[in-house]
C-alpha cells in the first residue's frame, strides 16, 4: 500500500509499505478513504516530538471502512465505515474510566505518533471499539473529518475549560484551524462577543465570516489595546491560546480580565513566563488539556444536525499519491491560503 513516511527531520517519503495486520484482538484494520495533515504533523517533521521515530507513518484523522476486525471487538464489523478518533482508547484503564482517553495508559495520541497512522491506504485501529465511531448514514464523511482531531481539540481545551457562557467575552488568540474549531463551537453557547486574534489578515477574514463579532491583527503590536477598548477596559472572560508559543500566552495574560479563564490549548515546546505578579489577584483561572475526543459523539450529533458546518474549514483536495504537494499547500498557509486540506486514499 501507498503510505506516507516521517524520516527524520525535515525527510519525508511516499513509500510503498505492506498492509497492516491484526496485531491484537481488540484491533481493527480500516480502509482508509479520506484524511488530512494536522499542525502537529509539521511538528513531527520538524522532529519537535521524540515519540515519533523515523519510519513512521503519519496521520491520525480520517474516516474509512472497517476491513477486518480482531476477535473481541463487538462494536464494528468489515463493512463498516468510521471515523477513526485521533485519541485511541482502551476504555478500562483508570484514566479511560475517567474519560481522561488522552491519558490511557496503553493508549492515547499514539496513532501517527508512536504506531503508524492514518496518511496511509490501509491503518490499524488499536481498541476499536472505543477507538471509532460508526457513521450516520447519509452523513457527509468529509466533514466528518474534521471530527478526528480539531473540532474536540477547539471545543474541550478551549471552550469547555475556557467555561464559555451565555453573553460573556471571548478572545482566541490564534485563527488556524484550532482556533477556528474553537470559534464555530464557542457559538453553542451564544457569548456575546468573540474576538479573534492572529498576524494574517486571510485568516481574520475568514474568522469575521465564521462568527467573529470583532477581528484583531496583533501585527502592530497593539493588540491588548484593540481588546481592552472592545471589552470597554475590562478584558475577556474567556482567553483561549490557539497557537502555542511564549507570546501568545502572554497576550492570554493581559487581556483575560478578573474572574476570567485562561484556556490553553497551544503545543508549548519552551517555557513560558506567569505574570503572577499582575494575576495573583484578579480571580483567574488557567487551564490546560491535551483533547480527550470525549465529545466526539455529542459532536456527530451536531453536525448531522446541522447546527454547524465544519467542511467550511476545508480548502484543498488532493489525491493521496499527491500528499508531498499537499504538504507544500497546507506548510505554507499564508501564501496558500490553506486551512484544511482533504488527502483522498
Ligand atoms: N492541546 C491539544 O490537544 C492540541 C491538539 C491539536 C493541536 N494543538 C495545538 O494547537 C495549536 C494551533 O493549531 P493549528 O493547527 O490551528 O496551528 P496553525 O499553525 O495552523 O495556526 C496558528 C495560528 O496562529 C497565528 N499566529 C502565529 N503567531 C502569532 C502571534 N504572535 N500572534 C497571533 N497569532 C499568531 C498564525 O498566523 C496561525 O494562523 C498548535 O500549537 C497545535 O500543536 C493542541
Ligand atoms: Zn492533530
Ligand atoms: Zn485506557
Amino acid at each position: 500500500m501507498k503510505a506516507f513516511v516521517y524520516l527524520g527531520p525535515g525527510q519525508k517519503e511516499l513509500q510503498d509499505r505492506p498492509k497492516p495486520e491484526i496485531t491484537a484482538p481488540t484491533d481493527a484494520i480500516v480502509k482508509v478513504t479520506k484524511t488530512t495533515i494536522c499542525g502537529t504533523d509539521l511538528h513531527v517533521l520538524k522532529g519537535d516530538v521524540p515519540t515519533c521515530q523515523p519510519g513512521r507513518i503519519l496521520g491520525h484523522e480520517g474516516v474509512g471502512i472497517v476491513e477486518k476486525t480482531g476477535a473481541a471487538v463487538t462494536a464494528f464489523k468489515a463493512g463498516d465505515r468510521v471515523l477513526i478518533s485521533c485519541i485511541s482508547a482502551c476504555g478500562k484503564c483508570e484514566y479511560c474510566r475517567r474519560q481522561m482517553y488522552s491519558h490511557c495508559s496503553t493508549g492515547g495520541w499514539i496513532l501517527g505518533n508512536s504506531i503508524d497512522g492514518t496518511q496511509a491506504e490501509f491503518v490499524r485501529i488499536p481498541y476499536a471499539d472505543t477507538s471509532l465511531y460508526p457513521i450516520p448514514e447519509g452523513a457527509d464523511e468529509e466533514a466528518l473529518v474534521m471530527l478526528s482531531d480539531i473540532l474536540p481539540t477547539g471545543f474541550e481545551c478551549g471552550v469547555l475549560n475556557g467555561k464559555v457562557a451565555p453573553g460573556s467575552s471571548v478572545a482566541i488568540v490564534g485563527a488556524g484551524p484550532i482556533g477556528l474549531a474553537a470559534l464555530l463551537t464557542a457559538q453553542f453557547y451564544s457569548p456575546a462577543r468573540i474576538i479573534m486574534i492572529d498576524l494574517d489578515a486571510n485568516r481574520l477574514e475568514v474568522a469575521s465570516r465564521f462568527g467573529a463579532t470583532a477581528a484583531v491583527n496583533s501585527g502592530d503590536g497593539k493588540a491588548v489595546d484593540a481588546v481592552m477598548k472592545l471589552t470597554g477596559g475590562r478584558g475577556v472572560d474567556t482567553a483561549i491560546e490557539a497557537v502555542g508559543i511564549p507570546a501568545t500566552f502572554e497576550l492570554c495574560q493581559k487581556i483575560v480580565g478578573v474572574g476570567g479563564t485562561i484556556a490553553n490549548i497551544g503545543v508549548h515546546g519552551t517555557k513560558v513566563d506567569l505574570h503572577l505578579e499582575n494575576l495573583w489577584d484578579r480571580n483567574i483561572t488557567i487551564t490546560t488539556r491535551l483533547v480527550d475526543t470525549a465529545s466526539t459523539p455529542m459532536l456527530l450529533s451536531v453536525v448531522g444536525s446541522h447546527k454547524i458546518d465544519p467542511k467550511l474549514l476545508i480548502t484543498h483536495h488532493f489525491k493521496l499519491d499527491r500528499i508531498l504537494d499537499a504538504y507544500e499547500t497546507f506548510g505554507h498557509a499564508a501564501n496558500t491560503r490553506a486551512l484544511k486540506v482533504i488527502i483522498e486514499a
